[in-house]
């Protein structure tokens, strides 16, 4: 897997730069102080959590700051075993191997990683047919990072090969701003205290927004102003953009709609949601309602995806009579 250009420059290299996430990120810096001072690989480490908030550069830091080769594939491009055994054995000593959308490998496909990850070794066929036999290969010691937004699909064998497992969460507007202030000074994007507050708070607490807004603000800010990003400005262009003072997109709004205006506010199952909004479950569940939930707009409940009144309030809309949304009041 590639993965996005837009995030190559902006990727902190080491603990030292990377902002937030302070349990995650001191826990690994911990784990990978003892690991080099050992002199051994780190443990196989799953990371997980929303889109955008820092899997791919912590398994990229992770073995920069091993000294390690990191070699990066993704669930779904490995189809069949053969594909992960040559992958497996063209690992050197060391080596991080970076599986992103773990939870999207083939069951197989999985079952070859177990053997591999426990005691570095597995099986493969030589030959086809009558003829065909199993040998077994040593491996290399190396370290596998998986990567996943959704670690309820990690199966349970895989999960528990994991000797480090960490959780990635929404970064708070402090964090935000740091951020957006080490990728202005990297991208020379000239931004004020305001500006840099703008985007901080409107980039729904993910660093990967955060850079594309600050990118999209300074077109504006060249454009339509003097090329600096103020607070005004910011405001301006992030609501050219659609994005509210919240940092909701047309698609959350459009969501919160739909569940409002055709559903009542709920409860109302993934699926039908995912039909009334011409959208993939996965994408409804991995990529929009996690924001939702986490500004208190969305509750996930066993009946089904529930408005809350905040959100009803949020699009100035009116609380149905007897509704469903009464619980929560
Ligand atoms: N803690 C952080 N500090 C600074 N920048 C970050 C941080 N986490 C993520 N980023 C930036 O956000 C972008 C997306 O991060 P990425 O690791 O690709 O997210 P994920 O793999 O979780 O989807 C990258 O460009 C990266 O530079
Ligand atoms: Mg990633």
């Amino acid at each position: 897997m590639r993965p996005d250009p837009e995030d190559e420059t902006l990727r902190p290299a080491r603990f030292d730069d990377f902002v937030g996430q302070e349990q995650a990120r001191e826990n690994l810096r911990l784990f990978v102080q003892a690991a080099v001072k050992r002199a051994e690989p780190l443990d196989h480490t799953l990371l997980y959590g929303p889109p955008g908030l820092g899997k791919t550069t912590l398994a990229l830091l992770v073995a920069n700051e091993m000294g390690a080769r990191a070699k990066l594939t993704t669930g779904p491009v490995i189809e069949r075993k053969d594909e992960l055994a040559a992958i497996l054995t063209d690992l050197n000593e060391g080596d991080v191997l970076f599986i992103d959308e773990i939870h999207r490998l083939s069951r197989l496909v999985e079952e070859l990683l177990y053997p591999a990850m426990e005691d570095f070794k597995i099986d493969v066929m030589i030959g086809e047919g009558p003829h065909a036999k199993s040998i077994r290969l040593d491996l290399p010691r190396f370290t596998l990072v998986g990567a996943t937004t959704r670690l309820g699909m990690v199966t349970g064998p895989l999960r528990s090969r994991f000797g480090i497992v960490e959780r990635l969460d929404f970064y708070g507007v402090e964090e935000m701003e740091a951020i957006v202030r080490r990728s202005a000074r990297i991208l020379n994007v000239q931004v004020d205290d305001g500006g840099r507050r703008q985007i901080a708070e409107r980039a729904r607490g993910t660093p990967r927004f955060a850079n594309r807004m600050l990118r999209r603000v300074r077109d504006y800010a060249q454009v339509r102003a003097d090329g600096i990003v103020s607070a005004g400005v910011a405001d301006e262009a992030l609501t050219m953009f659609g994005i509210d003072h919240l940092g909701l997109d047309p698609t959350d709004t459009n969501y919160l709609r739909a569940l409002m205006e055709k559903f009542g506010g709920g409860p109302v199952g993934l699926n039908t949601m995912a039909v009334a909004l011409s959208e993939d479950e996965d994408t409804l569940q991995d990529v929009i309602e996690p924001f939702l939930i986490q500004v208190g707009f969305l509750n996930r409940t066993p009946r089904g995806r529930m408005a809350t009144p905040q959100a009803y309030a949020h699009l100035g809309l009116d609380l149905p009579r007897n509704g469903a949304q009464q619980e929560f009041l």
